[in-house]
């Protein structure tokens, strides 16, 4: 059965990952991609799909009830992924604000939405920052209590609830998916691997939190985005399904990783002023996932890291008109 189905937040990192791997995976689906275009939003990130009508994109706000009422109206949309977040922890300790309005207040007006139409299902994509920190050992589970740290998880638990409740009160039929740190083409240089990566290209000094020794669990963006699919697809309605990568990693010795993959000098490494409330360690149990969807990650975090800081390597120009601004002038690629 063909799908129209709506991604928001399609022009980000994992959005727009996610538009070509459905489109690749599913090639008589057509994904409608609602984006507001924030900073994070770019269009860019899409422009070898310029001549493909499957692909519709749609400015716009998922807090705008009238625009999201007619998109899923004019599109016939059958199922959601919701991706549109403000996604940075550091901006949300900076400015919390926004963080609520887009990631509560925009996913409750989406959900009302969606649950006026009638929708075959909704996913709630959202992050294992919301089970807080770990110690030296252990790994999140679906039914770890939710301990949110900074501005950011507490706004992305606060959706992911209401998403659920949209579930038990309403009878929408809701899956959330909680995932670890991806990386991969196309991630805003405002992130740990680009940043680095960027930064060691234009030989700056690369900023490492603290002590260096805090621990993400890293997962490639197609196997997030295969995970994504297989949730779509597969997972029971009402449930949470954790995605983690299985690839703990300190961030210096990661960091070090790159400068060793670029052949840049460990000097540039300068240490800064710990981030509030840092999160020590996260690691997710993917057993349920696993078993319930069927979902296992396909990428090596050794061969996926050289191929993503390969990218960054040969696209300067996505990255430069990033850092520059320019990204922001391309207004094209409507269907
Ligand atoms: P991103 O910041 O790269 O992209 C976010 C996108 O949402 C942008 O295109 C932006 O323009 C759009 N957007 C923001 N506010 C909007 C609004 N009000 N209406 C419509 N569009 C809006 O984010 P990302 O890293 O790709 O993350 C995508 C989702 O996945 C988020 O919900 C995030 O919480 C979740 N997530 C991310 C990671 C990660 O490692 N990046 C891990 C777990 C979960
Ligand atoms: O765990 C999933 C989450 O991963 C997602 O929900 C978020 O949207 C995503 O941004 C990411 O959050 P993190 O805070 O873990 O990612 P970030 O890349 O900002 O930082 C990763 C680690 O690196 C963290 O321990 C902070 C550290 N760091 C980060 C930056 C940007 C540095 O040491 N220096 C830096 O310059």
């Amino acid at each position: 059965m063909s799908t129209n189905v709506l991604v928001t937040g399609g022009c980000g990192f994992i959005g727009s990952n996610l538009v070509r791997y459905l489109l690749r995976e599913r090639p008589d689906w057509k994904v409608v991609n609602l984006d507001r275009l924030t900073y994070a939003g770019n269009l860019e990130n899409l422009a070898d799909l310029a001549d493909d009508a499957r692909h519709v994109f749609v400015h716009g706000d998922v807090g705008d009830r009238a625009c999201v009422d007619r998109v899923l109206q004019e599109h016939a949309i059958d199922c959601v992924l919701h991706l549109a977040a403000e996604s940075h922890v550091d901006r949300s300790i900076e400015g919390p604000a926004v963080f609520v309005t887009t990631n509560v207040l925009g996913t409750q007006q989406l959900l009302e939405a969606c649950r006026a139409r009638g929708l075959r299902r909704f996913v709630q994509v959202s992050t294992d920052e919301v089970y807080g920190s770990l110690g030296p050992s252990g790994a999140f589970t679906e039914t770890s209590p939710l301990q949110p740290s900074s501005p950011y998880s507490a706004s992305k638990t606060g959706a992911d609830l209401l998403a659920l409740a949209y579930h038990h009160t309403y009878g929408l039929d809701v899956v959330v998916t909680r995932c670890s740190n991806n990386y991969g083409r196309y991630q805003f240089p405002e992130k740990l691997i680009p940043r680095m990566v960027v930064n060691a290209l234009r030989n700056q000094k690369l900023p490492v939190y603290g002590d260096g020794q805090h621990v993400r669990d890293w997962l490639h963006v197609e196997d997030h985005c295969q995970g994504l699919l297989q949730a779509l697809e597969r997972g029971r309605a009402g449930e949470v399904y954790n995605l983690g990568g299985g690839a703990e990693r300190k961030n210096l010795d990661l960091v070090k990783g790159i400068l060793a993959a670029l052949g840049k000098p460990e000097s540039l490494i300068e240490f800064v002023t710990d981030r509030p409330g840092h999160d020590r360690r996260y690691a997710i149990d993917p057993a349920k996932s696993r078993r319930e969807l069927g979902w296992t990650p396909a990428h090596s975090f050794e061969a996926g890291l050289a191929d993503t800081v390969r990218w960054y390597v040969e696209h300067p120009e996505w990255w430069e008109r990033v850092l520059s601004g320019e990204y922001r002038r391309t207004v094209t690629l409507t269907h």
